[in-house]
């Protein structure tokens, strides 16, 4: 759509004092946003992890992009997670147009930040979501498992948010090294990895944090 139409749209009801009704043409533009950018019919890659409830909603997938942590207690130990650092990014349009996400970190502020609060409990701090711990519910190979690190279904740890199940998918490296052979006693080994975060919401309940919201009353 010209940018001039999104002017009059807004525009008009300020200028005149009884504008006609300004009616999208064939409601094009509404159509254009379910196209393109339409999480409600996106599918999960398929995988045996369980699906999500059938009142959580698909709001967000985020290509995460950072480290995997792992330490070393000594040579002869077995490298131990410690939990994963990666910023998010808005992936979302991506996903459901099939498009490739090679330039999504790109061409894009970072919509939040996953980190883990102890090396089991991961955290993701999503703008308009806010901050949500989760745990393992499930864990299932990658397709490509000596290379990749293990598919995943996180569970909301609570209800402190609208958030109730994240799902890690398509992951991309961040395997733990086999052996702590040559490192120091205590070395944190980070090893880069790719994944994307399916984030779903409880409607209901985000619905509700609005409604607490726009009375100033605390959200839990
Ligand atoms: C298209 O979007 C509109 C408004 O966002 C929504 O009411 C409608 O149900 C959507 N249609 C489809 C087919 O997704
Ligand atoms: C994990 O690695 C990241 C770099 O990706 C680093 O910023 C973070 O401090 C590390 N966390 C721990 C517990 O070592
Ligand atoms: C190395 O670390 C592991 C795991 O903490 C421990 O079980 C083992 O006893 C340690 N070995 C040596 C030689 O210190
Ligand atoms: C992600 O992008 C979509 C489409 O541009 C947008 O509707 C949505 O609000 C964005 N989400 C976040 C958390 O920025
Ligand atoms: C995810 O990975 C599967 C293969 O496991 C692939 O078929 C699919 O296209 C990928 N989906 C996205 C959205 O990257």
């Amino acid at each position: 759509m010209h940018p001039s139409l999104f002017v009059a749209a807004f525009a008009l009801p300020l200028a005149l004092a009884a504008p006609a009704p300004y009616r999208l043409p064939g409601n094009s533009f509404r159509r254009q946003l379910n196209d393109t950018c339409n999480l409600a019919n996106t599918q999960q890659p398929s995988s045996t992890l369980t699906p999500p409830g059938d009142n959580n909603q698909l709001v967000l997938i985020a290509l995460g992009q950072g480290t995997q942590n792992y330490t070393c207690a000594n040579e002869t130990a077995t490298p131990a997670s410690i939990g994963a650092v990666a910023d998010l990014f808005n992936a979302s349009c991506a996903v459901a147009q099939k498009a490739s996400l090679g330039s999504v970190a790109e061409d894009a502020n970072a919509v939040g930040q996953h980190f883990f609060v102890d090396n089991t409990t991961p955290e993701f701090d999503i703008i308009g979501l806010g901050n949500t711990q989760l745990k393992k519910a499930e864990a299932v190979p990658a397709p490509n498992a000596a290379a990749d690190v293990p598919w995943l279904k996180l569970d909301a740890a609570n209800t402190n948010t609208a958030v109730r199940s994240i799902y890690r998918l398509n992951t991309s490296g961040g395997l733990a090294p086999s052996t702590c052979a040559g490192q120091a006693a205590g070395a944190v080994v980070q090893v880069a990895y790719e994944a994307q975060y399916w984030i779903y919401i409880s409607p209901d309940a985000m619905a509700a944090r609005r409604r607490r919201r726009s009375l100033g009353l605390p959200l839990n």
